[in-house]
């Protein structure tokens, strides 16, 4: 890009100054009524203004074909590169490590400068991964496709990842994070998502957990891995995706983790319409114990 618009910012001055000099120069003076000597033709000229396109375009077109050519290529073999399977569902993103041996959802951790190699894929209907900053859309087709991409991100940061296709009532709910992180931080993360997570103190609430929440999803090693994997909710920008987590005093309480995990356990349908999440039967008093649970459960990395 950087070339190619040096190139032709340098042509775009050559040539308006060129035609400035011949307007002003050769303009017809106040009296003047004769006509100018009529040319046509002049072989020089004609050479030279063939010539230095050809070569500007040569110049343009090699890096060009090149790196196009490179964003076909694969990572998916690369020992270097940081494999990553990605599963879309209505309406959230399921993220595997296959090789690191971790699972989690809707938070897409990655080291800096590292290339990342994807392989996307449906759980169900046509939805497609896009992180605008930082990569191109890959379509996730149902039928057993599977489409590989990759990336990089260069510096450590957040950015906001999109479905790009119209998959249901929640399509535009359906985001999710990039979380980029200097490498020793990434090898901790992955430590501690292995590491064992301990269930509520309060019996009461941890048999509720065992039965309501856990027969889907998974937290530390309890639990079943069908459903949005919970290991470190608590320090996740968003609940459910779409649900903006802040400690900022000036919403109060309403945007904590604690409380986005209140409105989502409660009435799911209302936050997400569509989503297979159930609204399960739980007292209010319930509900806050488990999100109570949920908001503490926070990894160091
Ligand atoms: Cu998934 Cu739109």
């Amino acid at each position: 890009m950087k070339l190619t618009i040096t190139i032709m910012v340098i042509v775009v001055l050559v040539v308006f100054a060129i035609a400035g000099y011949v307007i002003l120069r050769y303009r017809r003076r106040p009296g003047d009524k004769s006509i100018p000597v009529q040319v046509e033709g002049n072989h020089k000229l004609e050479i030279i203004w063939t010539v230095i396109p050809i070569v500007l375009l040569i110049i343009i077109g090699i890096p060009t074909v090149n790196s196009v050519f490179g964003l076909a290529k694969d990572y998916t073999k690369d020992p270097n590169a940081i494999q990553i399977n990605v599963t879309a569902h209505q309406y959230w993103w399921e993220f595997e490590y296959p090789k690191l041996g971790v699972k989690t959802a809707q938070e897409l951790l990655i080291p800096e400068g590292t290339i990342i190699s994807v392989e996307a894929k449906t759980a169900d209907v046509l939805h497609s991964f896009w992180i605008p900053s930082l990569a191109g859309k890959t379509d996730t087709n149902p039928g057993g496709n599977v489409n590989t991409m990759y990336f990089k991100a260069d510096h450590t940061g957040v950015f906001l990842g999109k479905c790009a296709e119209l998959c249901g009532p929640s399509h535009s709910l359906m985001d999710f994070k990039v979380k980029v992180v200097d490498k020793a931080s990434f090898d901790r993360w992955v430590a501690a998502m292995k590491n064992p997570v301990a269930l509520p103190q309060d019996q009461e609430v941890a048999d509720l957990l065992n039965k309501q929440c856990l027969s889907c999803h998974a937290i530390g090693g309890n639990g079943g891995p069908a459903f949005p994997n919970l290991t470190g909710i608590g320090g996740r920008q968003t609940v459910a995706g779409i649900l903006v987590n802040t400690d900022d005093p000036k919403y109060k309480n309403e945007g904590t983790v604690e409380h986005n995990l209140e409105k989502w356990i409660s009435d799911p349908q209302a936050v997400k319409p569509g989503t297979l999440m159930p609204k399960v039967d739980l007292t209010q008093d319930q509900v806050k114990a488990i999100a109570k649970y949920l908001a503490g459960l926070k990894l160091d990395y």
